[in-house]
């Protein structure tokens, strides 16, 4: 028998479906509701509200386990490529050798972006945030393939999309921070691995060849894993809702750029870093920043710290604090700031504010020392977040078309003026 839940209103009773997920979790279908009772739901921030089904990513906030398509991050972190990842994002299973071959052989030659584009790049002023600079070079995808702008064209023609898509944001992306730099562009190398060319395009210059370490290429490798999918975060909403209007990839992913670029999302990662500094050269005072991030008449939060679904641990964020241990004695790197980072989190994790409302750090507390460690500049910070996150983005994107999602359009409740009549002012 299908359970139900009973919602008492105004001495009417009406059924609400239950919906049961794979891990049995269990959720109200109100989708109804409205059109039986009058009644909309509020719920700011999405607090409590699925707004979809999807089998991508699972994730169990209060026992600190997250999943893409059923294989432990910790797993896929430890063993797998960025680009096996991405394929099992996408399209549902892990690949076979041979699948993988044809996957990254489609990818290396997609790499090199329309001469064009460094017009666009050029008309950047070199102060531009490289997250700017990301999201309108993929929106700008749009006039160089306008075939993309139909989501609704063939399988294969949708997929053509979604493979120029990875091959070229690594380009776009080393290309924001050469703009950054004002050093010229650096052209992809299809002979290296995804990683590999990255770091190439991002640190060669054209005098002088960037000998690739590979302490830097698997680190970057695991980065980009933990980044890859987090189920409907704000960046990931964005995605499916920008898209359920029928918009392009392109346009919705560049969309979901900007949602990421937030501090509260992605941009937390530059956050803490910054916050980290803040309090070295601060005399290094860890207990005053964690008196002023409970203060409530002061904004200051603690970046890197607490999540929206994580109540206990973020199993991203015990991965990348090891790698950050590991990278930096690899490249026998002493960053003063981890000594901070390690204190804030002990002083933090005893106390009793942040115990009560379960903040833990999260994938961003020290993702940005391992980024620093890798010689990329602190505004690239969230860059690199969102080439780790395009498979998702992608994945989400096209989980929502083939459900053949209906646009996404909230509810309100009203609050402001009642209705009044307009008196045209004198208009001398
Ligand atoms: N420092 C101090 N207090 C905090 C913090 C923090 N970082 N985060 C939450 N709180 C307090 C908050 O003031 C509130 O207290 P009270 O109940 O007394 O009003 C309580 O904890 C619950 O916070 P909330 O803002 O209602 O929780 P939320 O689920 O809406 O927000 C969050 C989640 C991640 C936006 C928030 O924890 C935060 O702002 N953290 C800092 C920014 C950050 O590190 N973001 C990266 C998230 S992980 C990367 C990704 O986006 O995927």
């Amino acid at each position: 028998m299908t359970k139900k839940a009973e919602l008492h209103y105004d001495g009417k009773v009406y059924e609400l479906p239950i919906i049961t997920g794979a891990e049995n979790e269990k959720a109200i279908d109100i989708s109804k509701l409205r059109g039986q009772s009058g009644l909309v739901t509020l719920d700011k921030g999405f607090k409590n509200t699925g707004s979809c089904e999807s089998a991508i990513t699972f994730l169990n906030g209060e026992e600190g386990i997250l999943r893409y398509r059923g294989y432990s991050i910790e797993d896929l972190a430890e063993k797998a490529t960025f680009l096996e990842v991405a394929f099992l994002l996408i399209y549902g299973e892990l690949p076979t050798a041979e699948e993988l071959d044809n996957f990254k052989e489609d990818v290396s030659k997609h790499t090199l972006v329309h001469e064009d584009v460094r017009s666009i790049l050029d008309g950047f002023p070199s102060k531009s945030h490289p997250m700017g600079v990301l999201s309108s070079l993929v929106s700008s995808l749009t006039a160089f393939y306008p075939k993309s702008l139909d989501p609704n064209r063939s399988a294969e023609e949708v997929n053509g999309t979604i493979i120029r898509f990875i091959a070229k944001l690594p380009t776009l992306a080393a290309w924001s921070f050469k703009n950054r730099m004002r050093q010229p562009v650096i052209y992809p190398d299809n002979s290296l691995d995804y990683c590999e060319n990255f770091i190439r395009m991002m640190f060669s210059l054209p005098t002088v060849n960037y000998e690739i370490n590979p302490v830097v290429a698997a680190a970057l490798n695991k980065l980009l894993i933990l980044h890859a999918d987090h189920e409907q975060n704000c960046s990931a909403a964005t995605v499916r809702i920008v898209g359920s209007s029928h918009a392009s990839l392109y346009a919705s992913v560049s969309a979901g750029i900007a949602a990421l670029w937030g501090p509260l999302h992605g941009g937390a990662n530059q956050a803490v870093i910054e916050m980290l500094e803040e309090i070295k050269a601060d005399g290094g005072d860890v207990d005053k920043y964690v008196a002023k991030a409970k203060d409530k008449s002061d904004p200051f939060r603690l970046m890197g710290f607490g999540h929206r679904v994580y109540k206990n641990f973020d199993p991203r964020a015990t991965i990348i604090k090891k790698a950050a241990d590991d990278v930096l004695s690899e490249l026998g790197i002493e960053d003063p700031v981890l000594d901070i980072a390690m204190e804030l989190e002990k002083v933090a994790l005893e106390d009793e504010y942040f115990k009560a409302r379960g903040l833990y750090p999260n994938v961003d507390f020290y993702s940005g020392i391992i980024y620093r460690a890798l010689g990329i500049p602190t505004d690239m910070f969230t860059v690199m977040f969102a080439l780790g996150r395009l498979p998702g983005w992608i994945a989400q994107w096209k989980e929502m078309r083939e459900n053949n999602e209906p646009i996404g359009r909230p509810r309100q409740v009203y609050t402001g003026a009642t209705q009044r009549k307009y008196v045209a002012i004198d208009k001398r």
